[in-house]
């Protein structure tokens, strides 16, 4: 799709970049899809790729147990276009040797050419089991876990990366530790959302820390994660961190053009995406197709998309009621008609469409299994709990 562009009347926002290399991909444009459960899935990733071809896109998360049990909602959710290269899994696991299976069943029957583990999760239910972002606290089952998906992926040459957050809480502090870990047990690449558990979404991300881990990941690529809201914000992370890459999240929910201004900012362009509602809603169309594509299903396309509207529709003159109506459609033909109503010449909003969007939060105490705080060894007890942690868990 042809979308009108802008170009900004200076260059300070943009930066060339050298192209990212994880493992033996190379990624022209040193930007990365945030995995989002719920979000990332075949039909969002299709839709970003056609704006930004250059950039890796990460499947939404999948938990390593549903995989090795073969569920056939995971079975769907791993699953890539025929021309999407490298597919890209984001892998959830709190066990080695499930974690292991898990890799196994991804490399030996070719189902991926990368390999991200989640330990950023900051969801009470899964940090109350000591999983996601309460993980990394332990370290040598952390090792465990980052060793055994290294173990099985590197023997067929697939790289494995980890996504990390700082910590659980301004006290207790993870990532420097991690990073080191998951460098000596040979991962790819270490990114860095610059939040703790504690903190949720809320506030704002301490880029300095992407910097501070830039230090002591040294041999292999540092990405960068958190309050990316345009292509200016990504090349000011690369300027004030040194980091290797950035990873984009709720930037681009209703944005998916956001690629295009990344890939242009790195590249050296200042040319910015600049749509009319009329590309908006033909943007917002093809979302919706895609999913039907992937869902196999129009009723479920249309009830997935219900939440993307209101980040399409940001800083519109779109009026509450039609708003209303998008959100509650349920198929193509009522979609197509809403649609019809809206001024495909409205131009894009400037800055009322910029900004944050998505989830916010607020900071918050993070659940832990009892004297998880107590000592960075994993006690018995809270082995069985952990093993819990990956039932409940629902994105991070
Ligand atoms: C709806 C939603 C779902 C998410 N799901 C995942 C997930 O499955 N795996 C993961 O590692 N992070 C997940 N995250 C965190 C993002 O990958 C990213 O780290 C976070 O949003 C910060 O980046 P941003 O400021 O660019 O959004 C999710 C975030 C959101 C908003």
């Amino acid at each position: 799709m042809t979308i009108s562009t802008a170009s900004p009347p200076t260059t300070a926002a943009t930066a060339p970049a050298p192209p990212l290399r994880i493992g033996p991909h190379t990624i022209g444009t040193p930007v990365v899809l945030a995995p989002m459960a719920g979000i990332t899935n075949r039909a969002f990733r299709r839709l970003c790729r056609q704006w930004g071809p250059d950039c890796l896109y990460v499947s939404e998360m999948i938990t390593s147990r549903a995989l090795v049990e073969r569920s056939p909602e995971t079975m769907r959710l791993i699953e890539h276009d025929a021309g999407e290269s490298p597919r890209s899994i984001q892998l959830y696991g709190v066990d080695p040797a499930t974690v292991r299976l898990a890799a196994r069943l991804l490399v030996t029957e070719d189902r991926a050419d990368h390999i991200d583990l989640n330990f950023g999760c900051p969801v009470p239910k899964v940090t109350r089991k000591g999983g996601g972002a309460a993980l990394p606290w332990k370290t040598e089952l952390f090792r465990g876990i980052v060793s055994a998906a290294v173990g099985e992926a590197s023997a067929r040459g697939i790289p494995v990366t980890v996504k990390m957050r700082i910590g659980i809480d301004e006290d207790h502090h993870t990532y420097l530790e991690a990073g080191r870990i998951a460098q000596q047990e040979g991962v790819a690449a270490v990114a860095l959302h610059a939040r703790t558990a504690s903190q949720a979404y809320s506030g704002q991300a301490d880029w300095s820390a992407i910097a501070r881990l830039r230090e002591v990941v040294t041999q292999v690529p540092v990405l960068g994660n958190g309050d990316i809201w345009s292509a200016a914000d990504a090349v000011a992370m690369v300027r004030a961190t040194g980091c290797d890459g950035v990873v984009v999240g709720r930037g681009c929910l209703g944005r998916p053009w956001l690629f295009a201004d990344l890939t242009a900012a790195f590249a050296g362009s200042a040319h910015t995406t600049a749509p009319t509602l009329g590309e908006v809603a033909r943007t917002l169309r093809e979302h919706t197709e895609f999913l039907a594509e992937f869902y196999g299903d129009e009723g479920r396309a249309c009830r997935d998309i219900r939440k993307h509207i209101a980040w399409y529709l940001k800083g519109f003159r779109a009026g509450s009621q039609i708003r209303h109506q998008l959100a509650l459609v349920d198929d193509l033909a009522a979609l197509d008609g809403l649609l019809a109503n809206l001024d495909p010449d409205d131009p894009w909003p400037g800055d009322d469409a910029e900004g944050p969007r998505g989830r916010a939060g607020s900071p918050r105490r993070v659940a832990l299994p009892e004297h998880w705080l107590d000592s960075r060894d994993l006690h018995p007890d809270q082995a069985a709990a952990v093993a819990h942690a990956e039932l409940s868990v629902s994105g991070g």
